[in-house]
């Protein structure tokens, strides 16, 4: 036996202002699967969660809803419980940063990080909502670019002629949360002095804890320079206040972390004669002999392989053991979009489909690396209907019955030693692909298990061999060794397919543990089989689809338009006759191609083919138009435009495009039979 590790494993905290989704659930079950293997191999292994309760936009999406902060966050802690519980997602403790353990320990960390000097202080300027009374972070200022005048910027960007300023500098700025003018206001802000941890996490990022490919991007970020860390905010804020200061209060990300420490602890005072604090401390002690493994996103690498680590050092405590970083989920091959039906929310799935065909799913595409992997619901109909159904379930329903036959015993002879040496031989592969979260070949060294084990099915054919006389022992052996085969598998798909295999243990009248390989049981009953998995029927996921379409639909109807459209109050522009307006060449533009640009949110990239020459156009449609789906479309260009440089390249004309913006904006469409390069007018 090895050693039995303690290992303390984390995935990241969801936001409580929304529900868990199938991307969310790439991180949950990744993790969850992981644990479960470790638990299974005999290790001391706690995985411990929590609601992300604090910041700005729960607050206000608790006001939206009528709700307290607290109630809010509460609904949605039950919501989030009851989604992973289903998708069999075994949390230890699953709690929350809004905690009483989570304050401790914020104000315990950040006394320790003050007392070394490593908090800095100092006045800021920021826009500032006079109506709302609140402090207005970029992302909730909106309005005219004052360089291209393109209206309903973001306060910080331009995404028509992205250009870059600072909120201050839109022309009529809107508060989008009251539709009020910002105004300037001071205050002081507390910073995390980040850049004093430059030397340690060059080597810390470099000493095993992360991937590779994670390391070097963190390079060129440490490379760049670090800047200190603004970890408050004012008042009206729903969070942890500041110890000492008044009105002020810690930024979501600091105390988000530190949520793992509380849920933890929490987790130990539930246990019955625990001595908390002497477990919580050889858990988080800086020389701590345990292991701590933060599963989370790319998004959100810096705030686990930069602050938190700096964090940790200062406050004296332990370091993570490995933070693993996973790629995001496509769906379709594409991002998930909501009005493709594909942004898919964990309870929609759960009302069509059986959780552990995702589980499994994602399992088969899951590496240790970042990655994005993709769910293509086509793929997934087929891979898991083969596999799981056609492969591994098959194997029991084809030879289980003949045991019944004979009276239910295993037979002990093992009809082919070489054939069952091979399923006792891949226990050390497998569980090394597992350990290195590469979970793909670990699924892929089983089916291929799997199918040799079907491959000796098929060529014993007990079914005919059972219709001769006497040969009643050897049909019993063949099929002996079929179940035996079915156990190995589902020992080792169990940290997959929990449920699949409880159904199954029943069957087998046993309880699957991989603490030792596995062993042939001969000589013992088994219980009648009953069909374990159904087949997923294409109709379920189309079903799920739809359903998600629908479920967009309702959340627009339930978002008022906000009252913005000023439009009716713009003085018109000068006035231009005719010659002025027939200066503007139209012409007819087909969309040879369609890109996403890297780096823009409502950009799109065309390829325009005007009979002849070709014109790269940026356009800002992304939010109402799939690429895909305008390739091999008409529509109507200004083509005497002349270019203009964008911070993603050149843009050389315009095409004609109208509507109240989001999803609804229309693109001038000519008829059908229109050639490239004919003149409009
Ligand atoms: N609250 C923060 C995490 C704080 S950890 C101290 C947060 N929450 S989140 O709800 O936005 O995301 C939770 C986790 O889900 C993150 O690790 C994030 O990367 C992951 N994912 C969210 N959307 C995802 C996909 N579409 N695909 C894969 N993972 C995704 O970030
Ligand atoms: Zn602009």
């Amino acid at each position: 036996m090895t050693e039995r590790r303690k290992i303390l494993v984390t995935s990241a905290l969801p936001y409580a202002n929304g529900s868990i989704h199938l991307g969310h659930l790439v991180e949950y079950i990744q993790t969850d699967i992981w644990v479960r293997f470790q638990k299974m191999r005999g290790h001391d292994c706690t995985y411990v969660c929590a609601d992300d309760a604090h910041g700005t936009a729960i607050m206000l999406k608790a006001e939206q809803l009528g709700l307290t902060p607290e109630q809010q966050i509460a609904k949605v802690k039950a919501e989030h419980e009851q989604d992973f519980a289903d998708f069999l997602v075994n949390f230890d403790n699953f709690h929350s940063t809004h905690s009483e353990e989570n304050r401790e320990l914020s104000e315990l960390i950040y006394g320790r990080l003050k007392a070394n000097g490593h908090i800095a202080s100092r006045m800021i300027t920021q826009a500032y909502d006079p109506e709302k009374q609140l402090f207005l972070a970029d992302r909730y200022i909106k309005g005219t670019c004052p360089k291209c005048k393109a209206e309903d910027q973001y306060g910080d960007n331009c995404e028509v002629c992205s250009a870059t300023y600072s909120p201050s500098d839109l022309i009529k700025p809107k508060s989008v949360i009251s539709g009020a003018t910002p105004i300037d206001k001071e205050s002081e802000h507390f910073f995390f002095k980040l850049p004093e941890f430059d030397a340690f996490l060059k080597d810390w990022t470099r000493a095993g804890h992360l991937q590779d490919e994670v390391a070097n991007k963190l390079a060129e970020w440490l490379d760049a320079g670090l800047q200190e860390w603004d970890i408050s905010r004012d008042a009206p804020y729903f969070g942890f206040e500041i110890p000492g200061e008044k009105d002020k209060y810690f930024y979501v990300w600091l105390d988000a972390p530190i949520g793992y420490m509380a849920s933890f602890k929490n987790w130990l005072s539930q246990q019955q004669g625990t001595d908390v604090d002497a477990v919580f401390d050889e858990y988080w002690n800086k020389d701590s002999s345990t292991e701590l493994y933060h599963f989370i996103g790319k998004d959100i690498v810096n705030f686990h392989a930069l602050f938190w680590p700096s964090m940790l050092s200062s406050a004296q405590f332990r370091t993570p053991t490995k933070v693993c970083v996973h790629g995001f989920l496509t769906v379709n091959g594409k991002k998930m979009s909501k009005s493709r039906g594909t942004f898919i929310n964990a309870r929609t799935y759960l009302e069509h489909l059986n959780p552990e065909y995702l589980r499994y799913y994602f399992a088969a595409k899951l590496s240790s690396s970042v990655d994005d992997l993709d769910l293509n619901l086509d793929d997934f109909i087929q891979r898991v209907n083969s596999d799981l159904v056609g492969k591994v379930v098959n194997i029991a329903s084809r030879t289980a019955k003949f045991i019944q036959k004979s009276g239910g015993t295993l037979s002990a002879n093992i009809a082919d030693e070489t054939l069952w040496q091979q399923f006792v031989d891949a226990d050390a592969t497998i569980a090394e692909y597992y350990e290195a979260r590469d979970f793909g070949k670990a699924m892929r060294e089983i089916m291929a298990l799997a199918d040799a084990a079907n491959e000796y099915i098929a060529a014993q054919a007990p079914w005919s061999l059972a219709k001769q006389e006497g040969t009643e022992q050897q049909v019993l052996d063949i099929c002996s060794l079929g179940i035996n085969m079915f156990r190995a598998l589902l020992t080792y798909l169990k940290p997959v397919l929990p449920a699949l295999t409880e159904a199954a243990e029943v069957f087998l009248g046993e309880t699957l543990s991989w603490e030792q390989p596995v062993g042939f049981r001969g000589g013992e009953a088994i219980n009648k089989f009953k069909p374990l998995l159904t087949r997923i029927e294409k109709d379920k996921v189309d079903a799920m689809v739809e359903a998600s379409k629908e479920a967009l639909a309702e959340a627009n109807a339930a978002a008022a338009p906000a009252a913005d459209s000023e439009l009716g109050k713009e003085p018109l522009a000068d006035e231009i006759n005719f010659d002025d307006f027939a200066k503007v060449d139209l012409r007819v533009a087909l969309i040879a191609k369609a890109e996403h640009v890297e780096g823009a949110d409502k950009l799109l990239r065309l390829t325009l083919d005007l009979g002849g020459e070709t014109r790269n156009v940026f356009s800002g449609i992304k939010s109402a138009y799939q690429p895909e789906d305008l390739e091999g479309k008409l529509t109507v260009m200004v083509a005497n435009l002349a270019p203009r440089k964008m911070k993603f390249g050149v843009s050389e004309g315009m095409v004609l495009a109208a509507g109240p913006g989001g999803k609804e904006i229309y693109l001038l469409e000519p008829h059908s039979g229109a050639k490239p390069g004919q003149r409009v007018m």
